[in-house]
C-alpha cells in the first residue's frame, strides 16, 4: 500500500496552496508576541509574532519562524539575543505597528532595556528574555530556536490578546 508518491516530482503536484494553508490555519487561535532585538550597532528592531511556541524545558527552549527578508531576523542573527513579549488584551495598535515595515516602530512607546539588552514593552503579559541557539532554515522562513535566558512575568492577571481568524479577539474571563 503507498500512502506517499515516491518522487519528489509527484509530491510537489500534490502539495496544497497558499490559499488552503492560509484558511485552515486562521482557524487555529494563538496569543499575539513582539519580539524585539538589536543589530550589531545595538538599533532596536521588533515584530509582530504569533508562530512562538515552547520547546524544552530542560533546558528551556522556545521557537518562532521569521519571514526570510525580515530586518528584525538580520539584526537577532547580529546580536545573538531576543525578547518575546506576550502582549495583553488592549494591546492591538501596539502588534499592528509592529506588523507593518517601518522606521519609527518604537517612536512614542514605552520600554526598558532587559538584562540582555533587547526592549521590554510596557504592559505586557510576560516577557521572555533569550539567547539564539540555533538557526534553521523552514521555506521562506527560518526557525530561530532560542534558550529562555530571563522570564518576567509583568502583567500575568491581564487578559492575554488573542489572534483568531484574522482577527483580534480578548477571551472571556
Ligand atoms: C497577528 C500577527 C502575527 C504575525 N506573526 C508572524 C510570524 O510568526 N512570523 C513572521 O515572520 N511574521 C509574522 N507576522 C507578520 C510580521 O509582523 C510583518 O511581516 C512585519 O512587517 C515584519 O517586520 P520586519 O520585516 O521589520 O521584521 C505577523 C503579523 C500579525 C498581524
Amino acid at each position: 500500500m503507498t500512502f506517499w508518491p515516491k518522487d519528489k516530482t509527484d509530491a510537489e503536484a500534490f502539495r496544497a496552496s497558499p490559499e488552503e494553508f492560509k484558511s485552515c490555519f486562521r482557524l487555529w487561535p494563538t496569543g499575539v508576541s513582539v519580539v524585539t532585538t538589536r543589530d550589531g550597532e545595538g538599533r532596536a528592531y521588533g515584530v509582530t509574532m504569533n508562530s512562538v511556541t515552547s520547546v524544552s524545558l530542560e533546558p528551556p527552549l522556545l521557537l518562532m519562524c521569521l519571514r526570510n527578508d525580515s530586518e528584525t531576523l538580520a539584526a537577532l542573527r547580529a546580536s545573538g539575543i531576543f525578547c518575546v513579549n506576550f502582549l495583553a488584551s488592549g494591546q492591538e495598535e501596539i502588534s499592528n505597528r509592529f506588523a507593518h515595515r517601518r522606521p519609527d516602530k518604537f517612536q512614542g512607546i514605552t520600554t526598558h532595556d532587559g538584562r540582555l539588552g533587547a526592549p521590554v514593552l510596557e504592559g505586557v503579559l510576560a516577557a521572555l528574555e533569550c539567547r539564539v541557539e540555533e538557526v534553521y532554515p523552514g521555506g521562506d522562513h527560518q526557525i530561530v530556536l532560542g534558550e529562555l535566558v530571563h522570564g518576567t512575568r509583568h502583567n500575568p492577571d491581564a487578559p492575554p490578546l488573542v489572534y483568531f481568524n484574522g482577527q483580534y479577539s480578548r477571551p472571556k474571563p
